[in-house]
């Protein structure tokens, strides 16, 4: 294991009878200690800050499979594992409600402007109750606009639902999984969601076809006093853009949980009253990330059987 995870996936896999190493830092692991550890392993449990290369594979001959401690696994290089026949899985499913709860954790700290007041009260400059103090942005009867109608983009319209917002979402087919939690969500084309949207939210797994789809020509097709949210993976949006977006007024407001090259973020960012930054967190509840971290366990314990993985991610599932 590349770095610390819940106790309870450890002691399972030592239960089973295997040899857990794990790096005792509670950081990213470094290139160093990766090519360190990796050619006696039959087993990798990865974390998403772990770039899993065609290089770093090529130095593990015993691999059978990694197991990303994340249900994004953009971090792993799927061609290289495929070509070595090495197992990757992922943990879909167990984090879910913890993401969308961020997210809409998210939505309500920007449009409610939690961040500004929280700091005016710490900060002893709070001179009582106003009637135009720090003024905020309904929920209900806004549009939401969920872009990826995955599990996450579906559990996020069914919480958004609830606080009276319309959903509509993109795509690239009907999703009967959002509409059956959001009855009356409508799917749009890509442009009509930007245009229409008082929120937008991003909830796509990230990949190259996806690298940037929010920049210059996307945030200035939204609305101008319309609010981005970011909790699936930095790189979809470009973080200069963004930063002119927020500056010159293309759009109102921005709450991000990834950013793209973490864990540094654009300064200018830091310095905007109307952002929302936490420090990628949407899977981030103790239940959650021991459920995923038994997930992984469990991956790996298949694999050590001689099974498919039950987690194996779909591009790879001609390996089983
Ligand atoms: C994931 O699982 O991909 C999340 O980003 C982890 O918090």
């Amino acid at each position: 294991m590349s770095r610390e995870i819940p106790e309870v996936a450890v002691e399972a896999l030592r239960a089973a009878g295997l040899v857990v190493e794990v790096n005792p830092v509670d950081r990213a692991a470094t290139r160093e200690e990766l090519y360190l550890g990796l050619p006696r392993a039959d087993a990798f449990l990865a974390c998403l800050t772990d770039r899993v290369d065609a290089a770093l594979l090529e130095s593990a001959p015993r691999l059978k499979v990694v197991a990303n401690f994340a249900v994004g696994y953009n971090n792993i290089d799927l061609p290289a594992a495929r070509e070595r026949r090495i197992f990757v899985t992922n943990t879909p499913g167990v984090l879910t409600a913890a993401t969308a709860d961020l997210t809409l954790a998210l939505l309500l700290a920007l449009a409610r402007r939690l961040a500004e007041g929280e700091a005016l009260v710490r900060g002893g400059r709070w001179k009582g109750w106003g009637p135009l103090q720090l003024l905020g942005l309904d929920l209900e009867g806004r549009i939401l606009g969920i872009v990826g109608a995955g599990a996450i983009g579906s559990a996020v319209a069914r919480r958004a639902a609830a606080f009276g917002m319309r959903i509509i979402y993109h795509s690239r087919s009907r999703s009967s999984r959002l509409e059956g939690n959001v009855p009356g969500a409508v799917r749009v084309p890509f442009e009509h969601l930007l245009r229409e949207a008082d929120v937008v939210s991003v909830h796509l797994p990230y990949s190259a076809a996806v690298h940037h789809l929010f920049g210059e020509r996307t945030f200035r097709a939204m609305k101008r006093d319309a609010l981005f949210l970011n909790t699936a993976r930095g790189p979809v949006h470009d973080e200069g853009a963004l930063v002119r977006a927020l500056k010159e007024g293309w759009i109102a407001g921005a709450g991000l949980d990834v950013y793209e090259k973490e864990p540094s973020v654009h300064p200018e960012l830091l310095t905007m009253p109307n952002t929302v930054l936490l420090p990628h967190l949407g899977s981030a509840t103790r239940r959650t990330r021991d459920r995923m971290a038994m997930l992984a366990a469990t991956n790996i314990l298949a694999v050590m059987r001689g099974e498919r993985p039950p987690n194996l991610v779909p591009e790879l599932s001609a390996l089983a």
